[in-house]
């Protein structure tokens, strides 16, 4: 028996009823040593996010290869990895075209590794780490160098490709641009470095607690607004402001940023995103809202000025690339991970963690599972 978080009927639990089945020959176990709690695990929670109970929770974690499956080739136990939530086959067109998360197989991948209090169980985002260990596919396992810490390594597996994704694969940020960044979360603090390594000179952070502008701009954010107390579209139009003198202007005014990302997932928040827009400029869904959510915008506001709407999954990532990248970036500095970990509690402070992202007390919490 092992410990684990599970989603159940009823909400959430901590238990010590969990099993996990052995690898098969595809399959890789590897035995969590930290794990990132994310956004999208409250979700599931909440209901944001459907799934069907029962089903071990966590996406964001990295631990040591326990055994591997008679064809695995790549890992081995005792090596150190990072889970990436992409189960994706490997050999599809869009896997062989460098986009991984475009892979049918890489989405509502759902299988029962567990049991829970002897009942079959499934997993989360084909992971599953809020437990002591866990069954992956091969693909995976991405192997990382001993001396990165579990607990910094861990944030790899979503918010880091996440944010940094979404600025250098989806919207392919350049030097010089301008950004807004609405909701400094574990995955808006990741979006503010990566803007920040892009090379962007103005970035512009926004939140409804005036408590995340010191860790919004120790990532990089040059400005900060607290939507709870100003309008942040009349803000960062003031901040980067508007040129009146185009005839065009009433139409649809130009100044505002060149790209804007919404880490909150709310329909309000996306059409703010689009309304501090620069013409040309494009805004990156990445938070998830309850589904069938829509937001209303004027077409003419993007066709008359090639604006552009986007959407970002787990930041493009390509994760047996940017895996490395980033621990390469963070060995060289560039990249903080060890200062997005501002909570570590064993399993049974899961809830502690919850409340602390809830009062916005937390850059990242982290659950330390594993012992060395
Ligand atoms: N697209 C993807 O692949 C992907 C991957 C991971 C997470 N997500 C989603 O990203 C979102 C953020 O996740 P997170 O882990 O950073 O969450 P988080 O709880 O760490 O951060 C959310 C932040 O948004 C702020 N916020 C809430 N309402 C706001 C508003 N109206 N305006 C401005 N700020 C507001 C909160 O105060 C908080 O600081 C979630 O919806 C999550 O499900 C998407
Ligand atoms: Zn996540
Ligand atoms: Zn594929």
């Amino acid at each position: 028996m092992m410990k684990g978080i599970v989603f159940t009927e009823n909400g959430v639990e901590v238990s010590d009823e969990l099993e996990v089945a052995a690898p098969g020959p595809k399959q890789v176990k590897v035995n969590v040593m930290a794990a990132g709690v994310c956004h999208s695990d409250v979700s599931v929670i909440n209901g944001t996010i459907p799934w069907k109970p029962p089903a071990v929770l966590g996406h964001e974690g990295a631990g040591i290869v326990a055994e591997v499956g008679s064809e695995v080739t790549s890992v081995k136990p005792g090596d150190h990895v990072v889970i990436a939530t992409l189960a994706n086959c490997g050999v599809c067109r869009a896997c062989s075209s460098g986009h991984p998360t475009w892979c049918m197989r890489s989405l509502g991948n759902v299988s029962q590794p567990f049991t829970y209090k002897g009942q079959p169980a499934s997993n989360f985002a084909a992971v599953s780490v809020f437990v002591e260990s866990t069954i992956i596919s091969e693909i995976q396992a991405i192997k990382i160098p001993d001396d990165v810490p579990f607990a910094s390594a861990c944030l790899i597996g979503c918010g880091v490709l996440t944010g940094v994704g979404a600025v250098l694969n989806r919207a392919k940020v350049r030097p010089g641009e301008t950004a807004a960044v609405f909701g400094v979360g574990g995955i808006g603090l990741n979006v503010i470095q990566g803007l920040d390594i892009a090379g962007a000179t103005r970035i512009v952070g926004v939140d409804m607690l005036a408590s995340k502008e010191g860790l919004a701009r120790e990532f990089g954010a040059t400005d900060f607004i607290d939507a709870s107390k100003e309008d942040a579209v009349a803000r960062i139009h003031e901040l980067i402001p508007m040129n009146s003198e185009s005839a065009a202007g009433a139409l649809s005014p130009f100044g505002g940023v060149t790209y804007s990302f919404d880490c909150v997932g709310h329909a309000a928040v996306l059409r703010n995103a689009l309304d501090v827009l620069d013409w040309g400029g494009t805004a990156v869904a990445i938070g998830i809202p309850p589904q069938g959510t829509e937001v209303g915008v004027d077409i003419n506001a993007l066709a008359y000025v090639d604006r552009t709407l986007m959407g970002c999954r787990y930041g493009s990532a390509r994760p047996h690339q940017d895996v490395p990248l980033m621990v390469d970036l963070y060995r060289s500095g560039k990249l903080k991970l060890d200062e997005l970990v501002t909570m570590k509690r064993p399993i049974d402070g899961f809830q502690e963690i919850i409340d602390a992202m809830h009062e916005g007390k937390v850059a990242r919490g982290v659950l330390e599972i594993g012992a060395l």
